[in-house]
């Protein structure tokens, strides 16, 4: 099966030139002009668009049982929403439940994600420790194409790690060659306020933005990447929501330590009213954690991309319908936490940084694939339209404007956080695995069609090795 793009200027993070692309079996197998090909290939025209990277977004939740319920979108549905915005490939999380060990709930995961249109990898999420767990982190990233676990300091008596364990699986990350990933909010905190908003009578939605205020992410933040420092562990913080967590990065990347951030492009974007919104049926829809921040934190967000603190722009894809919503109508705490915005990241970030002249075209390219590629270590495979790497290509049209609304989006939820929005800069057409399956108007996706991606561990950092020998940490948790 053979495809060739026409008429487009290729957009890489390193560079932009004039070129067509031709696609053979997947694959990119040339780009350049007056590219030969046989009679009998598909042929389409990119118009005088931009052709870049397909979309990576490396944080999703399908269909993952959460707070009583499930995600609304599942493995089909939701990456199928993600190619009609321009994201050919997913990284979701495998959440096991804590009495679970990590590789039952891995067999669940990959028995889900057969369904899946597109490309996908997964997180492994360490909810506990135990022996168990520590076997199982070394066959996963053995034997399954595993290199980064996720590490929730929030969500107290359900998924949350406290530091003992936190720290014991950052030790296993270093010694395993893995990422160590973190969701950084003192649970704790975020416990002992909702308490305090609830003895005061607040059980609405706006309790939750109160109980998450910024001080509690930015703890979180610099406590987990001083852990991760004493044992030389890289680490990647989740959502950065704040110019409190954003700050503890700063120092450490300019200390010279391997700190890597992400920011949902909701969070540069949405701010914290919408946690107050009269309508409570709105208002719930909102809530996710972290929460949405006022707009201070939204300017020093974007100064965080722009000097490049900020690696990677995420979505957090993770749905829930009103009546599910609805769970937390008397009580805030209960409100599944979680929003949709897997099909509008490429086109909100194009219209609020590439069209304000915040980042240019190719630095949107690093910040939507080519860096978490690189940090999650599947470049040049994914994030890079160059020959040898994946056919997921995106003809990105930087004119074309739309509307977004919950009337048109392929997001399985009955609510759009962006609803009303207007934004230039659109996916035309969206190509996975060299076969078009976006035309600006309709999908064109198959069942199963999307397949499980290795991610390789990472070579020891010199010296790293050395230094957590020398720390010794025993492997147990003392249970006295
Ligand atoms: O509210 C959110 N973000 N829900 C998904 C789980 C998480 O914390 O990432
Ligand atoms: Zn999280
Ligand atoms: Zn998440």
């Amino acid at each position: 099966m053979s495809l060739l793009i026409r008429g487009g200027t290729v957009v890489n993070a390193d560079e932009t030139q004039r070129a067509d692309v031709y696609c053979v079996d997947g694959k990119i197998a040339a780009v350049g002009e007056n590219i030969e090909i046989p009679s009998g290939s598909e042929v389409i025209d990119a118009g005088g668009a931009l052709v870049i990277p397909g979309g990576i977004d490396p944080h999703t939740h399908m269909e993952l049982p959460f707070m009583g319920t499930v995600t609304s979108d599942d493995f089909f549905s939701g990456p199928s929403a993600g190619l009609a915005g321009g994201t050919t490939m997913i990284i979701d999380f495998v959440i096991p439940d804590p009495e679970v060990r990590p590789m039952e709930a891995w067999k669940v995961w990959r028995e889900n994600a057969k369904k899946a249109p597109s490309d996908y990898s997964f997180h492994v999420a360490i909810t506990n420790w135990n022996e168990q767990v520590e076997e199982d982190m070394g066959i996963l990233t053995r034997d399954h194409g595993v290199n980064s676990f996720k590490h929730f300091m929030a969500y107290k008596g359900a998924i949350m790690l406290y530091d003992e364990k936190l720290l014991r699986s950052f030790a296993r990350c270093q010694e395993l060659g893995a990422l160590c990933t973190v969701h950084a909010e003192n649970g704790d905190l975020v416990w002992m306020l909702q308490r305090e908003m609830l003895n005061q009578g607040i059980t609405g939605p706006e309790g939750h933005v109160q109980s998450r205020p910024p001080e509690v992410e930015g703890e979180a933040a610099n406590r987990a990447i001083r852990i991760a420092q004493v044992l030389n562990a890289p680490i990647y913080i989740v959502h950065v929501s704040c110019k409190d967590a954003l700050e503890p990065i700063m120092r450490a990347r300019r200390a010279g330590q391997r700190v890597y951030g992400e920011c949902l492009v909701q969070h540069l974007v949405v701010d914290d009213s919408v946690h107050y919104l009269k309508d409570a049926q709105s208002a719930r829809a909102h809530v996710m954690s972290p929460p949405f921040r006022s707009k201070e934190h939204h300017a020093a967000l974007w100064e965080g991309i722009q000097a490049g603190f900020l690696q990677t722009t995420a979505s957090d894809h993770c749905c829930f319908c009103a009546d599910q919503k609805a769970m937390g109508a008397e009580d805030f705490t209960k409100i599944p936490n979680g929003t949709g915005a897997i099909e509008d990241r490429m086109s909100v970030f194009w219209d609020q940084g590439v069209e304000t002249g915040k980042l240019t075209a190719n630095e949107f390219v690093a910040l939507t694939s080519s860096q978490a590629a690189q940090i999650f270590n599947i470049y040049p495979r994914k994030g890079a339209v160059r020959v040898g790497s994946d056919a997921d290509i995106v003809v990105w049209d930087p004119d074309a404007s739309r509307t977004i609304s919950v009337q048109t989006h392929h997001q399985n939820i009955d609510y759009n956080i962006y609803e009303g929005m207007k934004v230039k800069g659109c996916a035309a057409k969206t190509i996975s695995q060299g076969k078009v399956v976006w035309n600006g108007k309709d999908l064109m996706v198959n069942k199963g069609a999307g397949r499980f991606i290795n991610r390789p561990t990472f070579p020891p950092v010199f010296g790293a090795v050395e230094r957590s020998r020398s720390l010794k940490i025993p492997r147990s948790v003392d249970r006295s």
